[in-house]
């Protein structure tokens, strides 16, 4: 694929190591930043051919056929839209919008335009991810009841995601975004969020967005899913899963002390991993961030999917739904209600009730629990259909 990178900073540097580092036969063939300096050592550093300080000339080249957004959350709408108008396929980093509105506008452009889209959601490509959902999709949990996804670290990087009007809000929607697509996608992402409870607070930083936040998402089916967000996390980059099912837990540690701990006294202090707070004593290296961030198997994807004349497992709808969703959780942070998720595009199953499984013991109880206790008696809680008495059983 021949890519116009739109951004030369944090994100464009880690996808243009991933897209030239792996697959080989991608390459970056036009860059477009704000500074020239910094496109030109992008180009510089990636070999890049064309570098501007003009979007839509970055984008409005013969060469170029699939367009990688990776610049500040407000800019995503424009760079959309100049791709729906040079026919050229998009690829959009998180979040897609600062608000469903944006993100509906996104989606509607590139379905009329009839452009390949693909959201850049890494972290449901991270091989741990991977493994843990195939598990899921297979049955090995049951049913799912809650999935809680946490990223939290010590702040971003640039200036302009700590201005509420250029990022769209704080850590619920710079973080918020990734938790939402892990949870729903444990979830089942035909399942439609209904509604959202959600605490935020500004505790530490100086600014007007949240700097820290917890939510629940209620689905249709019943299942919650639970997000935890902060930029004022001291210690580093935080990311943790839990999936809860009726047969089974899951806990994924996707970064921090995740089996590689070093201890040095800093005499050639060095790059650790993406927000590591300190690069001397005891340190937690991560052996491969592309791969360990998802960002190799998520271009895989995409560029199959290109190449295949198919989806990706990420468009631009998911990532209007995390929108929505997110939209969701700001209206109740500050109502300190439980407020709907509305969706005024949704693909998914309508109209489900509530899931009730009810496990049968015989024909006339039902099993509640069986348990082998530390004395050697195995025990079984048996409730009578008719009665509905609870009663414990000792079998021999
Ligand atoms: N894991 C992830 O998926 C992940 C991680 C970090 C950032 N992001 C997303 O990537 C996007 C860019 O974030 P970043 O961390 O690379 O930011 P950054 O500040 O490091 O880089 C932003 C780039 O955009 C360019 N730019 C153009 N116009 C600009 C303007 N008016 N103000 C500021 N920069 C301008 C800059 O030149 C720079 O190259 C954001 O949408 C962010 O949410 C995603």
């Amino acid at each position: 694929m021949n890519i116009a990178m739109l951004g030369s900073g944090f994100i464009g540097r880690f996808y243009a190591d991933s897209l030239q580092g792996y697959r080989s036969k991608d390459k970056i063939v036009s860059i477009y930043s704000r500074k020239q300096e910094s496109a030109k050592k992008f180009a510089d550093d990636y070999t890049v051919a064309f570098v501007t300080t003009d979007m839509e000339a970055a984008i409005n080249r013969p060469e170029v056929e699939v367009v990688c957004i990776s610049l500040p959350n407000n800019l995503h709408e424009e760079a959309v839209m100049l791709c729906c108008k040079h026919n050229k396929a998009v690829i959009s980093t998180k979040p897609l919008g600062r608000n469903a509105s944006e993100a509906k506008r996104m989606l509607e452009a590139v379905e009329k335009a009839g452009i390949f889209n693909g959201y850049l959601e890494d972290l449901v490509y991270t091989p741990k991810f991977i493994k843990a959902h195939e598990s899921v999709k297979n049955g090995a949990l049951g049913r799912i009841l809650w999935a809680k996804s946490r990223e939290t670290h010590p702040g971003p990087h640039s200036d302009w995601f700590w201005d509420i009007e250029q990022a769209g809000g704080g850590c619920i929607l710079d973080l918020g975004c990734h938790c939402v697509e892990i949870t729903r996608s444990y979830i089942g992402k035909d399942i439609k969020p209904i509604e959202v409870m959600c605490w935020a607070d500004t505790q530490v930083k100086p600014i007007d967005a949240e700097d820290h936040a917890i939510g629940l998402i209620k689905y249709e089916n019943g299942s919650i899913a639970q997000f935890e967000v902060s930029w004022t996390f001291r210690g580093g980059l935080d990311l943790r899963d839990e999936v809860m099912g009726t047969e089974g837990t899951i806990w994924v540690n996707s970064f921090l002390r995740t089996g590689f701990e070093m201890f040095t006294t800093g005499k050639s202090a060095n790059y650790v991993a993406e927000k590591a707070e300190s690069n001397t004593g005891w340190v937690f290296p991560v052996g491969d961030e592309l791969n360990e961030l998802g960002y190799n198997h998520m271009f895989m994807d995409m560029f199959n999917a290109m190449e295949n004349g198919t989806q990706p497992k990420e468009t631009f709808y998911d990532g209007y739904i995390v929108n929505a969703v997110l939209d969701a959780a700001y209206a109740s942070a500050k109502s300190k209600q439980w407020e709907p998720v509305k969706l005024d595009v949704w693909r998914g199953k309508t109209g489900l009730s509530q899931d009730q499984h009810l496990t049968d013991y015989d024909a006339d109880h039902y099993l509640v629990k069986e348990e082998m206790t530390h004395y050697g008696a195995k025990k079984l809680i048996l409730k009578n259909k008719k009665t509905g008495k609870i009663f414990e059983k000792e079998i021999k």
